[in-house]
């Protein structure tokens, strides 16, 4: 399969970016969007040229590293998936292909494709954790927890934190990451200590970082790749709202 590639290329984060366009030729069908770009990243070498800087890790979905926003999607054409999930059977022969980083304010571009995605870092930092003494490890089955509360559990810490939830909003919301965080904590017995302060911090932080506020398009659940659903966004609202009325735990 042969390929044209518009690539976004930026030095760094305060020079202005441009896209730039490559030719690929002799592509599999079954590579993958990554080994794609290594392929192009090879021909670049060889060309003395310098290489696209783009995020990636584990490159089966878990991560969360990997980052491209193709052809006008997060991820691109897949539903469900991270673009290291992606395959080039997805595309057809003679293709153009837009290749973009996320874009937010709160995502500054480091280097072409690759963004600073550490402000979920600190989101997570200023409520993901809990001071009380625990003891050792309980025995397994010892806190019953219903059925249905493990499965929306699960579902909310399915997030992998890649920040397409904020790259498909047009607001760059973060809502629906941070939502996911507070979500599988204040569902569970283990996560009631601080869980009124837990959100207020956690949003507070959101609001520092710059990112957008949401309207509630549901951009951020449709292109989400481990599917988490809008109703973390409401918890959110519910759990934001219930701490700052009944808690004296502000900052
Ligand atoms: S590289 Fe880890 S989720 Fe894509």
């Amino acid at each position: 399969m042969n390929f044209t590639l518009k690539i976004w290329r930026q030095k760094n984060t305060s020079a202005t970016g441009k896209l730039v366009s490559y030719q690929l030729t002799n592509i599999t069908a079954d590579m993958s969007f990554l080994e794609m770009l290594d392929v192009l990243n090879g021909e670049l070498v060889r060309r003395g040229e310098e290489m696209v800087m783009f995020d990636h890790d584990c490159r089966e979905g878990i991560c969360g590293s990997c980052s491209l926003f193709v052809n006008g999607r997060p991820h691109g054409p897949q539903t469900g998936a991270a673009v290291c999930q992606l395959h080039m059977r997805s595309f057809s022969d003679g293709d153009t292909i837009v290749v973009e980083p996320w874009r937010a304010r709160a995502f500054p571009v480091l280097k072409d494709l690759s963004t600073d995605r550490s402000a979920f870092d600190r989101i997570v930092q200023a409520g993901g954790y809990i001071s009380v003494s625990t003891g050792s490890a309980p025995d397994a089955n010892e806190i019953p927890v219903p059925r249905h509360v493990q499965e929306t559990t699960m579902d909310a810490a399915a997030c992998i934190a890649c920040g397409a939830c904020v790259a498909a909003c047009k607001n760059a919301s973060a809502m629906l990451f941070v939502g996911a965080q507070v979500s599988r904590f204040a569902m569970l017995p283990q996560g009631q200590p601080e869980r009124s302060l837990r959100a207020q911090r956690m949003v507070a932080q959101m609001d520092a970082e710059g990112f957008g506020a949401c309207s509630f398009t549901g951009a951020c659940a449709v292109e989400c790749p481990a599917s988490v659903s809008l109703e973390n966004i409401t918890r959110l609202n519910r759990e934001y709202l219930g701490a700052r009325l009944t808690s004296s735990d502000t900052d």
